[in-house]
């Protein structure tokens, strides 16, 4: 904030926006001799509204609706004023105008903004919440004591608040380090986990973590709407998205990992949703905290991801776009500089399920992606395999596949049975264990 005099907070719901900035705003309160302000936008929904909150909020005298701004400006042009502005995104262009007049007038005024998208001003400094550490259990021995993660301490606080039978120990530790994973750190997510702590055992919270959106409800009375479940903390992005932006976002879930912005026009497109759109798509679902971007690549978290293939809806539309994934994944998988593993596991229920003109790049597709070892397997359980080493669901993997989630649950817990396992881990160490180059 020593750089800019405006600072605005953006990240996916829940992931502690409100929580950094009350923390930022009290911590700087003393340089400012008119103190630190509060206006918090969440429950208006008026482009008018900003405006008199903040009034309220810095105690401006009282004026009619057209001069409320004006007035505001005055009251604030000689005072030195840190303003908090919480929860922009849904009227974002009000947000806009008034923090850009605000700051023209009154030079003493900073403004510390959360919003899960930028106001887009160009004073403004931009700092993206990420979420809390998390374990990677692909880079770490699967033991230890966890508790240097973030994730891992606020969940064994808010635990210890509303579980307080629940005792994290040697036995449950890297069950619950598993979990802050599958809880991708957002701390909303840990919280309504910890909730469930008090009927539930970690075991059956990890399963039914499947079905995120199912499993984390039952927010605190005290706290917002938006944050009684996670669904209603992903309902109100979804909501603040153009049709055409839902639409991709909805799409872009069928990518279990990375993808570029040509794997989405591929993929991704059809009458509804032409080609030369995709570009400022992908660009509005980053501003809006739905992706984030790196270098040309797009990334997901899979809590956004599971909620996008929950929206999936139709039998045509969910057709389509297995069949552009199928041909762009083995189009994919066909080019010399692409690594076959990092390319083709999504594409094989569609391999399998769909007839093809390339017969010959599918069967020596389905040949190299056939274990070696996976005799016990049938072809089907190889493939849902391989979906539970790459991180989905079994609700994902029954979208994916088209089947229901039952049946989808009935292959995954054979594969664990006739593999000898006991965790979906163990399926990802099995499949890490015969890389491209040992498989041959
Ligand atoms: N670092 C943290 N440590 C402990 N609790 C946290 C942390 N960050 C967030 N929380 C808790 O997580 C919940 C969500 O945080 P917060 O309200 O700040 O999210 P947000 O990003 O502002 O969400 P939204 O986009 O919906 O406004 C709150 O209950 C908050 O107290
Ligand atoms: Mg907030």
């Amino acid at each position: 904030m020593s750089d800019s005099r405006l600072l605005t907070l953006t990240g996916v719901g829940g992931v502690g926006k409100t929580r950094l900035a009350v923390r930022v705003a009290a911590g700087m309160r003393r340089r400012f001799s008119a103190g630190v302000r509060f206006a918090e936008l969440a429950a208006y929904q008026d482009p008018g509204s900003p405006a008199a909150v903040v009034a309220a909020a810095v105690g401006a005298p009282g004026a009619a609706d057209r001069l409320v701004t004006e007035v505001l400006s005055n009251h604030l042009r000689d005072k030195q004023i840190l303003l908090v502005l919480d929860n922009c995104e849904h009227l974002v262009d009000a947000c806009a105008a008034l923090v850009g007049q605000l700051l023209t007038q009154a030079p003493g005024l900073r403004i510390l903004a959360t919003s899960r998208q930028p106001l887009g001003l160009d004073c403004e400094q931009v700092l993206r919440v990420p979420p809390l550490c998390v374990p990677d259990f692909e880079q770490m021995p699967r033991s230890g004591d966890f508790g240097c993660y973030d994730a891992v301490r606020l969940f064994t606080e808010r635990t210890f608040a509303a579980a307080p039978d629940f005792v994290i120990g040697p036995d449950n530790r890297v069950a619950v380090a598993r979990a802050c994973q599958l809880l991708e750190g957002i701390p909303l997510a840990i919280e309504l986990a910890a909730m469930r702590l008090r009927a539930l055992s970690i075991e059956q919270l990890l399963e039914r973590l499947d079905d995120r959106y199912r499993l984390l409800t039952g927010g605190s009375r005290s706290s917002r709407p938006r944050h009684q479940s996670l669904r209603a903390a992903m309902d109100w992005s979804f909501g603040l998205c153009s049709p055409a932006e839902q639409r991709l976002w909805v799409r872009a879930s069928v990518f279990t990992r990375e993808f570029d912005k040509t794997a989405a026009e591929e993929v991704c497109t059809d009458n509804d949703l032409p080609r030369r759109e995709v570009a400022g798509l992908l660009a509005r679902l980053v501003d809006k905290s739905v992706l984030t971007s790196r270098e040309d690549h797009f990334h997901m978290l899979d809590t956004i991801r599971d909620y996008g293939q929950d929206r999936l809806h139709g039998a045509d539309e969910r057709a389509g776009l297995r069949r552009r994934h199928r041909d762009w994944s083995l189009r994919r998988a066909a080019r010399p500089d692409h690594a076959f593993e990092a390319s083709v596991p999504h594409s094989i229920p569609a391999i399998v399920d769909a007839p093809t003109d390339n017969a010959e790049l599918v069967a020596h597709q389905a040949k190299r992606a056939r274990p070696p070892d996976a005799s016990p397997l049938t072809l089907r359980e190889q493939q849902v395999a391989r979906l539970v080493a790459d991180g989905l669901s079994n609700k994902a993997i029954a979208a994916t596949q088209s089947i229901a989630l039952r049946t989808a649950e009935g292959h995954v817990q054979r594969v664990l049975t006739k593999l000898g396992f006991t965790s979906r881990n163990q399926i990802a160490a099995w499949f890490a264990g015969r890389q491209p180059g040992r498989d041959s």
